[in-house]
């Protein structure tokens, strides 16, 4: 476990900051392009729910809603929240309409409100996991809600570990770093990557905060994971 240090939210929200104008072509870059497939995997999840309203948290530059919103019914009402605005301003760039400034900590929603809530690449960030899926938790309807996480994990097989630590630690922070002239924001991302429960931890963990039905779906042999949780 962490400390609430390690994802000291000031830090977090200036990191973001600094490297929201490189984010999505840096994210590409690095995953060759594959982050798109996996954001589209958990819209297509969440789509076959039919959710009226979605929540997602941390949408930064708005990938997973857009996702999202291409995969549901046309009505179907997305909303974006994060609490770092230079990054929410390229998911209005992109054409999401409904975008809030806000802590996933203490999201400014009613209990029960969102049929769906999803989170890409951001719980990881936040300074509480525990506190972050209570508070998901909190603003889903209770019995039909659903709860789709996706965030990176470390391969399931042990002998791919060691050259994915490579790339991790001396690859990833040299490319990130050179195309956002950010190096510490991608040095920090392996270490929390290393940090973060994943697999059957993480679905301990949504057992824990009150989902019932917790599914892992390891994408990629486990670089990155989806977890999907109901109220
Ligand atoms: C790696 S980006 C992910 C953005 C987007 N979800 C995606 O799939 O590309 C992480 C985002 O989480 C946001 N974030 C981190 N902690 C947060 C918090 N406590 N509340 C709201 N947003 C947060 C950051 O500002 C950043 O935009």
């Amino acid at each position: 476990m962490s400390s609430s240090l390690d994802q000291d939210p000031a830090f977090v929200r200036r990191a973001f900051a600094s490297i929201a104008n490189r984010y999505v072509l840096t994210n590409h870059v690095l995953s060759l392009g594959v982050d798109w497939l996996w954001r589209r995997r958990v819209a297509r999840l969440v789509a076959a729910n039919s959710p009226g309203r979605v929540l997602d948290v941390a949408t930064g530059s708005g990938d997973l809603a857009a996702a999202v919103s291409g995969a549901c019914d046309p009505e179907t009402l997305v909303v974006g929240a994060d609490f770092c605005a230079p990054m929410l301003r390229h998911a209005r760039r992109r054409g999401l309409a409904h975008l809030v400034v806000a802590d996933g900590m203490r999201l400014p929603f009613d209990d029960g409100v969102f049929d769906a809530v999803t989170v890409a690449y951001g719980l990881r960030n936040m300074a509480s996991w525990a506190g972050a899926l209570a508070e998901m938790r909190r603003v889903l309807k209770p019995d039909t809600g659903l709860l789709a996480v996706l965030d990176f994990s470390l391969p399931t097989a042990a002998a791919l570990r060691k050259p994915y630590r490579f790339y991790l630690h001396r690859v990833l922070p040299a490319i990130g770093g050179f195309l956002t002239g950010n190096r510490e924001a991608y040095a920090y991302l392996g270490e929390s990557i290393e940090r973060f429960p994943a697999g059957e931890t993480m679905l301990d963990r949504l057992r824990e905060a009150g989902f019932r039905d917790a599914e892992w779906h390891p994408l990629w042999g486990g670089i990155s994971s989806i977890y999907l949780g109901r109220t």
